[in-house]
């Protein structure tokens, strides 16, 4: 490929809380190159400083170099506004290489911008599948990876999907789990937070919870019967509730944020920056979440994550990690398993070492014919 400029100028799509703790080792990484000079752009999509702020701040990123602030709406209204805005900074600065990242709105948006101006556009954390096309996550996926150039994968799952669906193997690398980088990263940081001190929590005395999933939140009764099972768990084990503002909406809207301020053994927070997050889930007993990327986090840490979701695109976390599917109706006696010592612990993945940046960055270098 014949190169527009040296050095290649690279853009990195960040848009929502979990895109942070992917572009970050890759920033730095490409920093520190000479043959390219990474940009970030920020779309929007999250915007709250405890979603978005707090993290550059957490994981040493600079002041995004573009910052689209597109914010939130309807899918259609996000992806076409972040579609709108990007394409004006990519005609104004036709960047070498784009890498979007995930699978929100704004992966999707961007990778649309960047192939059809004839832009190699990576995709980070390809070829993960949850078979659920009722998830807006699982469209974007099947956007993103349908028409992206390059599709960086973090497990052989997510290889085996893309192959089955007829991607040419030349397109795909296997560059391990990048969330594990930025953990690695922070993890003096992360070890020396008072965080759980402040909050009150006793060392594996206490269980972390984070819901943000649709299914889960935007269903009155879903949610009810939700907050009915933590209040069964809350008798056996405190909670820590880190609230995201999709759910802390909902909770306000169908009357049930009352009942769970009223309940002593259950603590609601704001979203916590990575730092302190970490922290506090490093020490607890188990986790309670319908997150990504925390059901990874917790595998590469072995502790014991119970999710409540039908179905994971992260299937590893279930077969080799500490992960488990869980309903509703379970989760008190899952609790109930944790406490009694009988939770599997787990192995780390292949490649969830902390080196997926270093191997994304000579990933790129070699795609972009760089001796
Ligand atoms: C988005 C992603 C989801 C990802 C999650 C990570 C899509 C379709 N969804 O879901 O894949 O797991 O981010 O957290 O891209 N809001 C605020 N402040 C903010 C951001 C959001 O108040 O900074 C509120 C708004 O009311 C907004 C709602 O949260 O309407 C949902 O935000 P949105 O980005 O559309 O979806 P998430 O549920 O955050
Ligand atoms: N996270 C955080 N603070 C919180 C909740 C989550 O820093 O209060 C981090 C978590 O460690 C993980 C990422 O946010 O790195 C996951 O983001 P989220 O659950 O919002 O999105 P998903 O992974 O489900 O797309």
């Amino acid at each position: 490929m014949t190169q527009a400029r040296s050095p290649i100028l690279v853009h990195l799509i960040a848009a929502a809380r979990p895109n942070f703790m992917k572009i970050a080792p890759l920033y730095h990484a490409l920093a520190r190159e000479t043959w390219c000079e990474a940009k970030i752009v920020h779309t929007g999509q999250h915007y709250d400083p405890n979603m978005s702020d707090a993290f550059f701040r957490d994981l040493k990123l600079p002041t995004p170099h573009h910052h689209l602030e597109v914010g939130s709406g309807s899918h259609a209204a996000q992806t076409g506004g972040v579609m709108m805005a990007y394409e004006k900074v990519v005609e104004r600065e036709r960047p070498d290489w784009i890498v979007v990242v995930g699978d929100v709105n704004s992966t999707a948006a961007c990778a649309m911008v960047g192939t059809k101006a004839w832009i190699p556009v990576v995709h980070l954390e390809a070829g993960l599948r949850s078979g659920d096309r009722r998830m807006p996550e699982e469209i974007n996926r099947l956007v993103t990876d349908a028409i992206c150039d390059v599709l960086w994968t973090p497990s052989p799952d997510a290889d085996a999907h893309l192959i089955a669906e007829g991607v040419d193997p030349a397109r795909i690398d296997f560059v391990g789990n990048i969330m594990i980088d930025s953990y690695e990263m922070l993890r003096p940081a992360i070890e020396a937070s008072d965080a759980r001190k402040r909050l009150e929590l006793k060392p594996q005395g206490y269980a972390v919870v984070t819901l943000h999933r649709p299914s889960n939140v935007d269903d009155a009764a879903a949610l009810g019967e939700l907050v009915a099972q933590l209040e069964a768990v809350s008798a056996k084990l405190p909670l820590l509730f880190a609230v995201h503002p999709r759910t802390k909406k909902r909770l306000e809207e169908f009357g049930l944020a009352a009942r769970l301020t009223a309940n002593e053994r259950i603590r609601l927070t704001e979203p916590l920056g990575y730092i302190e997050f970490m922290s506090v889930v490093s020490s607890a007993c188990a986790v309670i979440t319908d997150s990504g990327g925390v059901q990874e986090e917790t595998t590469y840490l072995s502790i014991p994550c119970l999710t409540l979701r039908e179905n994971t695109e992260r299937p590893i976390t279930v077969t080799e990690g500490s992960n488990r599917l869980v309903k509703p109706a379970e989760l008190s006696a899952m609790v109930g398993q944790v406490l009694g010592g009988e939770w599997p612990k787990g192995r780390r993945p292949a490649l969830w070492d902390g080196k997926a940046a270093e191997r994304c960055s000579a990933a790129l270098r070699r795609r972009a014919g760089i001796a």
